[in-house]
């Protein structure tokens, strides 16, 4: 009897040498004679574990990493095929605490299935949540998400009823559901693993929005950084087609949808929405003046629904098991589950899927194990390059949209980078506003200028020229920016340079050689 092996085939992985592990598996049990059937699934998530190599026994998954070529004599040679004890085995995968303690909604499927494979997706509960949508009217969909209390997930947390409701409301001869996986955020991957550990799942949930709201044709804006998640997609998007989850006649239902992939250039102000609309459109991407509201006249002028990767790969579950069972997840107004990417200067980075209320603490130590370096943790970055640097007396905080907002942080995508006691915070603010300056699409002067100005400010207080007045300037400056950028890449800019200034404000008085 031939035994199954799961190899991810997630970037992260295949990066750590996931795939010359898969092939080395299948050769040497060619040699030995052994029957082994490889499955190439996403990843579970726990980077520091990859390549992970999980064996499927009569117990369920078994789990050994890191796994190089070099191991894998002593593992065959140790019957891991069968669980055999060996240095790198970890037991029961499920059973690994990092996992065991996630409540994975999202990425229920994600490192367990083969993305490749619609079989395997319908044997795990896919397309259950389209089914239970095809038999309700619009205004129904619409409902059960509004009352699922789910918030987009791309970052501005706006409530994703609301959004579809409007795009529903509005009369147009076409409709479109656009997904934005431009992903730009320093420290964030989880658009990225769930497209290429569970592509349908987001097929799904865009179908679903668009028979929420009407419309018949949907766009993925995929960053043209990610090549495997692109061809994951596509493969999942040709199934879909020719199963009938795609197409003229969506499941027999008489409802057209059509889907596409389209790839940006690789700009971060193209996952603002607006400019990614114009980009979608072949134009450069350049922020759109508000109102009206993509929802309004987005997409070639007509209502559009834009929402992140997370948001509508979540919808299916919601429509499957209910907006109760969703909402009965969380706290607060931060209802169901967050995927929270932890990277950095962190011994166990990796994603982990908990409900909203998780505390920083519980994630930075108990999930991640504290600093990879072994020094003390000073600080996190909350929300991508433009999010507040919340210092280790508030690590306490829970994740929680309004908790966070009232410690002047934002959750954004749930990335979470952190540093040691060894960071320079007045080196990191001038990151910021660099940032802010290389990436500024420069239709508005507080962002295209203001950022330049920030850069050559925190210089001259990094070098003790004028620092009063250079401190005062800054704070005017970042007012300026917060008041009159056009778009959150100029409006937040300032958010991390405030928050070194208010928390490790020392750093920016150092002593410096020039
Ligand atoms: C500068 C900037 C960059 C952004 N980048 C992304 C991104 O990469 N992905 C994303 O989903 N949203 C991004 N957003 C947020 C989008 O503008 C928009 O709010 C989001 O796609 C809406 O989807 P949601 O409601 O599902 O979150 C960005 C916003 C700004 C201001
Ligand atoms: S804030 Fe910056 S990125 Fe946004 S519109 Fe203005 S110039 Fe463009």
């Amino acid at each position: 009897m031939s035994t199954v092996v799961y190899v991810s085939n997630d970037a992260a992985a295949l990066s750590l040498g996931a795939e010359e592990v898969a092939r080395a598996i299948a050769a040497q049990a060619r040699a030995q004679g052994v029957e082994v059937v490889i499955k190439r699934n996403g990843s579970r998530g726990m980077f520091w574990l990859e390549p992970l190599v999980e064996v499927v026994t009569e117990g369920g998954r078994h789990a050994y990493g890191p796994v190089t070529v070099g191991n894998l004599p002593g593992l065959f040679a140790a019957d891991f095929l069968h669980a055999g004890a060996h240095d790198l085995h970890l037991g029961p995968t499920e059973e690994i605490p990092y996992l065991k303690h996630q409540q994975r909604l999202t990425f229920a499927r994600v490192g367990v299935i083969e993305p490749a494979s619609l079989d395997d997706y319908l044997a795990h509960d896919g397309y259950r949540g389209l089914r239970r949508a095809l038999t309700m009217s619009p205004a129904e969909i619409v409902r059960v998400v509004t009352e699922s209390g789910l918030r987009g997930r791309g970052g501005a947390a706006f409530p994703t009823g609301i959004k579809w409701q409007t795009v529903l409301d509005a009369s147009a001869s076409e409709k479109y559901v656009t997904c934005n996986a431009d992903e730009g955020d320093s420290g964030t991957f989880s658009d990225r693993m769930l497209m290429e550990g569970d592509p349908f799942v987001l097929i799904e949930g865009m179908t679903i929005a668009a028979l929420a709201v009407g419309a018949t044709q949907g766009y993925i804006y995929l960053r043209v950084e990610y090549p495997h998640a692109h061809r994951a997609l596509n493969a999942a998007i040709a199934l879909a087609y020719a199963a009938g989850y795609l197409g003229a006649d969506v499941l027999g239902s008489g409802k057209r949808f059509d889907l596409e992939v389209r790839l940006g250039a690789g700009a971060y102000i193209c996952g603002e929405e607006t400019s990614m609309l114009e980009s979608l459109e072949g134009r450069r991407g350049e922020v759109r003046v508000r109102p009206p509201l993509p929802a309004v006249k987005g997409l070639f002028g007509k209502p559009t629904i834009v929402n992140n990767v997370i948001s509508l790969a979540s919808v299916p579950i919601i429509l499957d098991k209910g907006a109760i069972y969703y909402r009965d997840f969380g706290t607060g107004k931060s209802r169901g589950t967050l995927p929270v990417q932890l990277a950095g200067n962190l011994k166990r980075a990796g994603l982990v899927e908990c409900a909203f209320g998780v505390s920083l603490r519980e994630l930075l130590y108990d999930y991640a194990g504290g600093s990879a370096s072994g020094r003390p943790l000073r600080t996190v970055q909350i929300g991508g390059p433009l999010g507040a640097y919340v210092p280790e007396s508030q690590f306490d905080t829970a994740l929680d949209y309004e908790a966070l907002s009232n410690i002047g942080a934002l959750l954004g995508h749930g990335g979470i980078v952190a540093f040691d006691d060894t960071v320079d915070m007045a080196r990191m603010a001038r990151y910021a506003m660099e940032f802010c300056a290389n990436e500024s699409c420069g239709k508005c002067t507080p962002c295209r200028i203001g950022s330049t100005r920030g850069v050559e400010v925190i210089d001259r207080i990094m070098h003790g020229m004028d620092r009063d007045q250079n401190l005062a300037l800054l704070e005017d400056l970042c007012e300026t920016m917060v008041q009159g950028s056009l778009c959150g890449l100029g409006g937040m800019a300032p958010f991390p340079v405030r928050s070194a200034l208010k928390y490790f404000r020392d750093d920016f008085l150092k002593v410096r050689r020039p």
